[in-house]
């Protein structure tokens, strides 16, 4: 039977199941939690700008997406990025993301997104598979380094 999930505005309160997620996520990144908690601070101050959604099933917490979004010229308006999609390893496979995405990009289009975007590594095959089940086309390589 499909679970019936729903998507939540994150709190403060939901930073400790976050990191959980985000370990899950980036098993071999050092999270510093100070940094994360202040950029957060941040984006909530914008909440056009950074839909931050945590999945629900009834009380418990089984996944979360982060969308930002910013002009383009390519897009002659709003383009949405998908920044971090993660549903906890015991909830995936279950048709939990499909509804997480669909949902999601319904919520894009409401507030006047024109296309939505994502950058995926290259060993996430499974996610790449899924990606593509739910509509998105692989397009370009992504080039990057810290400053
Ligand atoms: C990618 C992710 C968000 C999809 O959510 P989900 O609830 O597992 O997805 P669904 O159950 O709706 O979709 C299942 C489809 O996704 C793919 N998939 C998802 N998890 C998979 C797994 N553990 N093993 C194999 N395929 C998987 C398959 O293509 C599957 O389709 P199929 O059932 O026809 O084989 C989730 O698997 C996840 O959090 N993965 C780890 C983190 C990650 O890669 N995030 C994306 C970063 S870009």
């Amino acid at each position: 039977m499909k679970k019936e999930i729903k998507l939540v505005p994150f709190k403060m309160a939901d930073f400790p199941q976050v990191i959980l997620l985000l370990k899950q996520l980036w098993p071999n990144k050092k999270i510093n939690n100070r940094n994360l908690s202040k950029t957060i601070k941040e984006q909530l101050k914008d909440p056009k700008k950074y839909l931050i959604l945590m999945i629900k099933d009834k009380d418990k917490t089984i996944g979360l997406i982060t969308v930002s979004s910013r002009l383009t010229w390519e897009f002659e308006g709003n383009l949405g990025s998908i920044d971090e999609f993660v549903i906890d390893k015991k909830y995936q496979n279950l048709g939990i993301g499909t509804q997480v995405i669909q949902k999601t990009m319904k919520i894009c289009k409401k507030q006047r997104m024109k296309g939505i975007y994502l950058i995926s590594a290259f060993h996430r095959k499974e996610a790449h598979c899924f990606y593509e089940k739910n509509g998105f086309k692989k397009g370009s390589y992504q080039f990057e380094q810290a400053l």
